[in-house]
């Protein structure tokens, strides 16, 4: 391992399981012996996913060698199954979205009212000039028109593009650049921790930053959209109402077309695109919704995570309405700024259902457990995480005083690469170990290597591969030479395995096979479950007047992840409190404020080691408040105990 990489470190597995209730193993979708059977066949087991969709034309193959394409020769559309099926089936009555607004507002589509929204938006994607493949950028918070204008670009085989509410226009500019959208739809503004945020300008600023024409559609939520201000401005309201009863036959799409795009952060400044597609895809959100988050049609379902991100298309879009569920949209969700509200909404809505992330977890343990024993949360039936590590206190919490010790909560590990799940336990299957994710899914391959691509022994660190394609794998990694693609300097090698994903993450398998994720090992940090290369936002803070360098690190301050910024000035005449100023509002234009360091210490020198490379590991320990370690490798090793002593002194 290079010294500036994380290191492959050896945590002690959790020493005790738990057993999932009785009452739960009954019920569940997925038993022992179903599971066992289905994959007995290696990766035809796969199957039993695909099954769960509809089909147009029935697919050749599970898996074709020659192509590495999952379910060849099939045909599909999306929103016929997430959809029109259901209502087939009798179930138009039954509710598919269960929004609730920030200010306290509140609407219930049925899968019939669902429907005739999304056919109405279709026919008007139409009128717009839309196309099948055409690239449909949606820049939406939580509001029910995002999963209808996702449906909508699903039925007619226009690949969307959803960017993130909290990026900045400069973001969002340089992914419908780098995806050639031009069609944009949008809000006037929207509410994030009880704050309004208006969103009119940013879709302005696109109009100069992106080199073609944009057409803007602008869904009302301030109640100031009038005609629209431009003449390639639409009125979302009108434009539906003007299409309303319409009915539009949904396009047959390949196994292997694209459904969507999504950006994530690699190890360059750079976004970096990744392609779901059409078969593999759905078939791997339905599948996962129903043996790992146990989603039935008549539960409530609720998924904290923002739509803008992976976990909000597969798991509150695309798997629980591929199932018929009914889901419930919070557009304050993932915020959490009240105590008593997540308590509240599962009480209120009967929620069976609720998947959220450690660092949501770790900030309910510190407001306190007389939070949720207000409230009658006797509904919930399984508990999930998923984006970090969990450490076992902050899972025994969720456990214990949201679950009443009656719900299996699962771990959940996956990637925005990955689709959907990979590695978790199923909850009517496996006992469950606090910290550990738990085993690979049925069909998926995984294995702990180290540098030389050997497998590692139990309890030993080493990096997380997956060995073999798995059925919602991206677009991207479905060709041979791309497999085994990397950002690490020094990845595994991986020759030993015919195809072999390196996922960038560290873990160890303990003796019972349970994996343990430790963390990325590349330079991708993780806060409040966000994704970001440092490179990304190290970038925009080089770029500021007076800084000569920059290393951007999480750490983690009162069980919270945190992010530092380490700021060398070129020029220390200059106000340290000016070049902060110009340092976070430099982060806020090229990334958004959710990517703002929570501090910036300025020094006079990063920790360098003689070659030059700067140690984040020491600066990593400087963030989270720990003694830093070894300080041998550097050539400056008094930088620490200057930096240190400057932290003291604020
Ligand atoms: C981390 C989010 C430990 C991991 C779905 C991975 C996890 C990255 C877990 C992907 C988990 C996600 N335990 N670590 N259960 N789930 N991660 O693309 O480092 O935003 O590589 O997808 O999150 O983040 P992404």
């Amino acid at each position: 391992m290079p010294d500036d990489r994380r290191t492959l470190e050896t945590r002690e597995p959790a020493d005790e399981t738990v057993e999932p209730p009785e009452s739960f193993v009954e019920q569940a979708n997925v038993s022992e012996e179903s599971v066992l059977e289905c994959f007995e066949e290696g990766r035809q087991g796969w199957e039993r996913a695909a099954e769960l969709l509809d089909w147009r034309d029935g697919y050749d193959a599970v898996f074709d060698e020659d192509s590495n394409a999952w379910l060849p020769g099939g045909s599909l559309n999306v929103s016929e199954n997430c959809l029109d099926r259901h209502v087939d089936d009798g179930r138009g009555d039954a509710r598919a979205l269960v929004w609730e607004g920030q200010a306290g507002e509140t609407r219930t589509y049925s899968y019939d009212e669902l429907l005739r929204e999304v056919n109405a938006t279709a026919a008007s994607l139409r009128s717009l000039g839309v196309e099948e493949n055409d690239i449909v950028t949606l820049y939406m918070p939580m509001v029910p028109e995002l999963p209808v204008a996702m449906l909508a670009c699903a039925r007619i085989g226009a690949p969307h593009v959803v960017v993130f509410t909290g990026y900045s226009a400069e973001a969002l500019a340089e992914r419908m650049r780098e995806s050639g959208s031009s069609v944009l739809f949008t809000c006037d503004g929207y509410y994030r921790g009880g704050d309004a945020i208006s969103l009119r300008n940013r879709a302005e600023t696109v109009r100069v930053s992106v080199p073609w024409e944009v057409t803007t559609v602008i869904v009302d939520r301030f109640g100031s959209v009038d005609a629209g201000t431009g003449a390639s401005d639409y009125a979302y309201d009108s434009l539906v109402e003007e299409h309303a009863g319409a009915s539009v036959e949904p396009v047959e799409r390949d196994s292997n077309d694209e459904l969507f795009y999504i950006y994530t952060s690699g190890t360059t400044g750079e976004p970096k695109r990744v392609t779901h597609t059409t078969g593999g895809y759905l078939s791997h959100a339905a599948w996962t919704s129903h043996a790992v988050l146990d989603i039935k049609p008549d539960d409530t379902y609720w998924c904290s995570a923002d739509i803008g991100w992976i976990t909000g298309h597969t798991y509150v879009v695309y798997g629980p309405l591929a199932l018929g569920t009914t889901v419930l949209l919070d557009e304050g969700a993932s915020d959490f700024t009240s105590r008593s509200k997540p308590w509240k909404t599962i009480e209120e809505y009967g929620v069976d259902i609720f998947y959220t992330s450690p660092s949501a977890i770790r900030k309910f343990m510190k407001w306190g457990e007389e939070y949720p024993a207000a409230h009658d949360l006797s509904s919930l039936r399984l508990l999930g995480t998923v984006g970090e590590p969990i450490n076992p206190r902050a899972w025994r919490w969720f456990y214990e005083h949201v679950g009443d010790e009656d719900c299996p909560v699962v771990d959940t590990w996956w990637q925005t690469e990955t689709g959907g799940h990979l590695i978790t336990t199923l909850p009517g299957v496996h006992d469950m170990k606090p910290g550990a994710a738990g085993f690979p899914l049925p069909g998926v391959d995984a294995e702990v290597v180290d540098a030389e691509g050997g497998r590692v022994e139990p309890g030993t660190g080493g990096y997380l591969t997956i060995t073999k394609p798995w059925l919602g794998m991206p677009r991207e990694l479905s060709t041979r030479e791309r497999w085994a693609e990397h950002g690490d300097d020094e990845p595994p090698d991986l020759s030993e395995f015919e195809h072999a994903y390196f996922t960038e993450d560290s873990a160890f398998v303990d003796e019972d096979g349970y994996v343990t994720v430790i963390g990325r090992v590349d330079d991708v940090i993780k806060v409040s479950g966000h994704r970001f290369g440092t490179m990304e936002i190290e970038s925009a803070i080089a770029d500021v007047e007076g800084v000569a360098e920059a290393a951007v690190v999480d750490g983690r301050r009162d069980g919270q992840r945190v992010m530092d910024a380490y700021v060398s000035p070129s020029d220390g005449s200059l106000r340290e409190d000016e070049v902060r100023g110009a340092v976070l509002k430099a982060v806020e234009e090229k990334i958004g404020s959710f990517a703002r360091p929570d501090r910036v210490v300025f020094t006079s020198e990063l920790p360098k080691t003689t070659s030059g490379k700067t140690v984040r590991r020491l600066l990593t320990e400087i963030a989270s408040d720990e003694e830093p370690g070894d300080t041998s490798v550097l050539r400056n090793p008094e930088i620490v105990g200057e930096i240190r002593s400057s932290l003291r002194d604020e």
